[in-house]
């Protein structure tokens, strides 16, 4: 049986270029063209291009687009999409429309060629523009500052647009070589296991006993095949737990809690937005295209803060997707936590005789403080055995 179908396309059109022969040959052509080291953003944004992720996109939008997407969820030519998708530079040092430019990585030692680049457009978004893009995106709560808004900003104002040829991974491949995975290699994955329905899981944190349960409540409600656990490898703001201790302590979750073979602990490389609402719209766009029928979005996804309603990016799928723009379905999580009267992890509105005390709820800074003097959170917030890969995790940073 075919498996669900990519965005705004019949087949999966990765950027990367596979032909070996063609792919040296373009490495070797890059080293003689202009050249500039982008932003960690725009790296990310061509290493999800590359891995089939953001399909059906070519390359990186232009101002007309980048703004349509940003007021309408639309491109000019009316393809949907939540994000703009961007190579924003501070200057364009003299690169014109129609020059062939390498763009060179931000994150690995010696800056190598990450992609090569069809300059169709240098143009600059206006301070009034840029501002719209980040209220339209990000919805920063007024006069609070945002990791997503300062990281924008901080790229500059100089929109490079065309098509790219992405040559590698970035960092992503060598430094997750179990976890990283492309779009395509998923939807061959999941085409092997056999997998029909298939619920996909975004994280940027260990998963907790309520994340787990989440998952489970999920492929048992919706019949599931498999589950996807597809977890942020990219950047993420100042005191959020590195990927490495992360995808430890999943791996081990998964090994132990999991039948064999129900669930893949993969990665994508991509710095986090923290954009709540859109970055869900884009999550699950990303999804489809990596081939889950389903993609949870429970409390707060891709949140910040208290920049967003805890129940935001559920709602914007009722509100303002198009019916139809998205085949993926979503499965809207109420707040999930461990009921003491009940015995078990609950969707809190399903237990409507309770009140707040009947919960085990635990604040994050609570739960790291714990950790960090080397004590495990109770075992009905946390599994022991990923409660001690991150205590040794919060014991290193002492050292
Ligand atoms: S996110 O930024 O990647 O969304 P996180 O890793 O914390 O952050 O959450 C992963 C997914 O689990 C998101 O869909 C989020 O909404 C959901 N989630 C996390 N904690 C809970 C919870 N206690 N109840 C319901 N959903 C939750």
């Amino acid at each position: 049986m075919a498996l669900i179908k990519p965005h705004g396309s019949d087949e999966l059109n990765p950027l990367y270029v596979y032909d070996t022969a063609e792919n040296e040959a373009l490495q070797h052509e890059a080293k003689g063209l202009a050249s500039i080291v982008v932003s960690s953003a725009t790296a990310a944004n061509a290493v999800m291009m590359g891995a089939g992720y953001f399909n059906p996109l070519t390359g990186y939008m232009n101002k007309a687009d980048a703004l349509s997407v940003a007021t309408d969820m639309k491109t000019t030519s009316g393809l949907f999409w939540p994000t703009p998708v961007l190579n924003l530079v501070k200057d364009a040092d003299g690169i014109k429309a129609g020059d062939r430019i390498a763009l060179k990585d931000p994150n690995v030692e010696g800056n190598p060629i990450l992609a090569v680049m069809d300059v169709k457009a240098v143009e600059e978004f206006s301070d009034e523009e840029m501002a719209l893009m980040s209220e339209k995106v990000y919805a920063p709560a007024a006069g609070e500052a945002h990791p997503g808004v300062d990281s924008f900003n901080a790229q500059g104002k100089v929109c490079l647009s065309g098509s790219i040829k992405v040559l590698n991974f970035s960092y992503f491949q060598d430094e997750f070589p179990d976890t990283f995975r492309t779009a395509v290699e998923i939807r061959n994955e999941i085409k092997e296991h056999g997998w029909k329905k298939v619920v996909a899981f975004q994280t940027r944190n260990p998963m907790h006993l309520a994340h787990e349960e989440l998952c489970h409540m999920a492929m048992d409600r919706l019949g599931c095949d498999g589950l996807v656990i597809h977890m942020l490898l990219g950047k993420l703001k100042k005191g959020d737990i590195p990927a490495p201790v992360r995808d430890a302590a999943i791996r081990k979750m998964v090994e132990l809690y999991f039948p064999p073979n129900s669930a893949m602990v993969t990665g994508y490389g991509f710095d986090m937005l923290y954009a709540g609402p859109r970055e869900g719209v884009l999550h699950a766009v990303f999804r489809q295209n990596m081939g889950a029928t389903h993609f949870i979005v429970g409390r707060d996804h891709a949140g910040v803060g208290d920049h967003y309603g805890a129940f935001d990016a559920q709602t914007i799928f009722d509100n303002e997707v198009p019916a139809g723009a998205l085949e993926i379905e979503i499965f809207k999580a109420d707040h999930t936590a461990y009921s003491k009267k009940l015995d078990k992890v609950v969707m809190m509105c399903e237990a409507p005789d309770h009140v707040k005390e009947d919960f085990v709820l635990l604040s994050g800074t609570k739960v790291r403080e714990m950790l960090g003097r080397g004590e495990a959170p109770p075992k009905e917030f946390s599994r022991p055995e990923v409660a001690d890969i991150l205590i040794s995790y919060y014991q290193s940073l002492d050292k």
